[in-house]
């Protein structure tokens, strides 16, 4: 046998930035419900947050017509043109705002959106504010890219939006490179009104600060519509997707808006991430804006959930909440039960059946004494939530 020219080294480390990287707490939720299942159980599902309706049909279909016609290759880094002509179209339909075609880039899903704009605007390090509670994966994002998330928490009394105030204290301990906001919001559904998204594009103008905005719920409000943030700044950075107003979670596609500055640097991103984003998930994207008939009936179903539930939470002792404006969240407050969400959620999970979110996946520290619910199933699945939730709570 030949001799070893060294002797065995350890084992290589793995990267202590992906190693950093936590869970989805919501996944685990679902693997418990998933376990009691496996024995038999009837779980109702209020953890997930993706429609549980299926693609319109007339998407599907001009997807299966490009399938038939079999000439499945790559397309441009940025996009199809007609894709990028058709999204830059709905800005004026829906917004009134104009939006050049050459200025949106195809991504998959909002998640390949995010990682093409961090990388574009940040240098490594450079510290970015998020929301406490937030999504999680803005954080998880920005850590794997080897950048800071400033979480600064937020609450009831600024609807949980962020403000300059808050901004600039965070610039001010250290220097801020981003500011990202979402609206309406995961997990607490509120909308940020038109002044509050102005006052935060204004604070990041003045401070020098990139300005991103994540509108993925854009379509799915209840109240007044929400407001993008380009009408305050036409240079904010805009983050959207087809997944949830558009039933496409499957399909990973979605898109950025952003300064035309930027987008050769995006485009030699794309290119050599993902050279392009799946030619049939595109087609399936241009025919979503022809889809908003069925998008409206799927929405019209998930208004019925919410009133449904705003009314009848408080009913059975859980009414700390603020009303959702949009998306198909809410997120309450259980700290007249619990001061640990993982403990009560696994208890809902195991004696009454019923999957919920902890908070700790949207705030790090306050989530101890929230929980998340998704209403975007059938009304039928709210109400035996709530008559197991409260027969539950009653027996305690
Ligand atoms: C606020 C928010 N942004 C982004 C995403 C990512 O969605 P996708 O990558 O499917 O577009 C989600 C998914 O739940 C979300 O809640």
């Amino acid at each position: 046998m030949q001799k070893p020219l060294m002797p065995p080294a350890a084992p290589p480390a793995l990267a202590e930035r992906a190693e950093r990287v936590a869970p989805f707490i919501v996944m685990d939720v679902m693997n418990q419900a998933a376990a009691i299942e496996r024995r038999g159980g009837n779980v109702v599902h209020m953890e997930v947050g993706q429609p549980s309706a299926p693609t319109p049909a007339s998407i599907r279909a001009a997807a299966a017509r490009a399938l038939e016609d079999g000439r499945i290759g790559y397309t441009q880094a940025l996009g199809t043109d007609s894709l990028r002509a058709r999204i830059a179209r709905h800005y004026r339909a829906a917004y009134g705002v104009d939006v050049a075609a050459e200025r949106v880039v195809v991504t998959t899903g909002s998640s390949g959106g995010f990682i093409l704009a961090f990388l574009a605007c940040f240098q490594p390090g450079a510290r970015v504010a998020i929301t406490a509670p937030g999504y999680p994966a803005y954080r998880n994002i920005l850590i794997a890219l080897g950048l800071e998330p400033v979480a600064i928490e937020v609450g009831p009394e600024t609807r949980f939006a962020l403000t300059p105030e808050l901004i600039e204290r965070a610039h001010r301990e250290r220097p801020l490179a981003g500011v990202l906001t979402m609206s309406p919001a995961n997990p607490t559904g509120v909308v940020m009104s038109p002044e509050a998204i102005a006052d935060v594009a204004g604070a990041c103008r003045r401070l020098g600060l990139w300005y991103i905005s994540d509108e993925i719920y854009h379509g799915l409000t209840y109240e007044a519509p929400a407001t993008t943030a380009l009408s305050a700044d036409p240079d904010a950075i805009i983050v959207n997707s087809f997944s949830k107003y558009y039933c496409m979670t499957g399909w990973r596609v979605g898109w950025l808006v952003v300064p035309e500055r930027m987008v050769r640097t995006i485009e030699r991103l794309q290119q050599n991430f993902s050279i392009s984003v799946p030619y049939l998930s595109q087609v399936a994207g241009e025919a979503a804006f022809d889809a908003t008939e069925e998008c409206e009936a799927i929405k019209a179903g998930y208004a019925e959930n919410r009133a449904f539930l705003l009314k009848a939470l408080p009913e059975i002792g859980l009414g700390d909440f603020l009303p959702v404006d949009g998306a198909f969240y809410i997120y309450l407050d259980i700290g007249r039960y619990s001061n640990d969400s993982m403990a009560f959620c696994r208890s809902v999970l195991e004696e009454a059946q019923v999957a919920i979110t902890p908070g700790l996946d949207f705030d790090e520290g306050r989530g101890a004494r929230t929980v998340r619910l998704s209403f975007a199933g059938s009304l039928a699945e709210c109400e035996e939530a709530v008559s197991r939730i409260g027969g539950w709570l009653k027996k305690r």
